[in-house]
């Protein structure tokens, strides 16, 4: 099997999420690629294996699995850098995740321990679906969504790129999601979410843009 391989470290939540997961798995980190600015050393004793050049080597690329732990802006140029060069990236679910076998997880995407996946739930690439967060089945999920711990997705419920869905919310069966869009912690989503809205409370409402 080809070592795992994270990028990006540091103190988020993220690479810790990654860490742990891997070596529940069995499967424990053979090393990291720093990544960033300001870049941050591992929570843990890693290997560095060298910074971000080493993702242009096609040699290293066709000898590793990479999982990418980097968030923030520089998330999406990355992941989007490494599926053009067809590095190999698969997802990497904490083995006390529950995943339903006619579920599908994209490349990239990273499970915590907890979530469960239901049957026929489509899930996109380099999301994150977090502690105890419940994505029920026929679900549509795009690429770069976060889910936090504790949401509630019910059944044939869509959830565009790169949406965040905060704490413990709870999203009811049939309703999207738009791309972009941000649902506040505990807020119950009862009807469509316009792409880029932040939504808050219960039932969820559309929160005016700062001025
Ligand atoms: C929704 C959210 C993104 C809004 O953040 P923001 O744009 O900085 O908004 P503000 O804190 O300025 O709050 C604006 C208003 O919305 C209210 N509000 C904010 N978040 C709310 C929430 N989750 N539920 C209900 N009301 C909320 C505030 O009380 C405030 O109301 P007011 O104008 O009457 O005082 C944020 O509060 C939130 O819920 N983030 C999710 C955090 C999370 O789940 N993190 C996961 C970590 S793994």
């Amino acid at each position: 099997m080809r070592p795992l391989i994270m990028v990006g470290a540091g103190r988020g939540s993220l690479p810790r999420i990654v860490a742990e997961a891997a070596a529940a798995r069995g499967r424990p980190l053979s090393g990291y690629v720093e990544f960033g600015d300001n870049p941050e050393p591992p929570t843990t004793p890693l290997e560095r294996l060298g910074d971000a050049a080493l993702l242009d080597d096609p040699a290293f690329l066709a000898g590793v699995d990479l999982v990418v732990a980097v968030q923030g802006a520089a998330r999406r140029p990355l992941a989007l850098q490494l599926l053009q060069a067809q590095a190999s990236l698969p997802p990497l679910a904490h083995p006390a995740a529950t995943i339903s076998t006619t579920a599908t997880l994209g490349a990239g995407t990273v499970v915590s321990a907890g979530a469960i996946v239901q049957s026929d739930a489509r899930i996109g690439r380099f999301c994150l679906l977090n502690t105890a967060a419940s994505i029920d089945h026929d679900n549509s999920v795009g690429d770069f969504v976060s889910i936090a711990p504790g949401v509630h997705a019910a059944g044939y419920v869509t959830i565009e790129d790169e949406a965040f869905v905060g704490l413990g919310a709870v999203i009811i069966n049939g309703v999207t999601v738009g791309a972009g869009a941000t649902v506040g912690a505990g807020a119950v989503v009862t009807r469509n979410v316009p792409a880029g809205a932040t939504v808050v409370g219960n039932p969820a409402r559309v929160l005016p843009p700062k001025t």
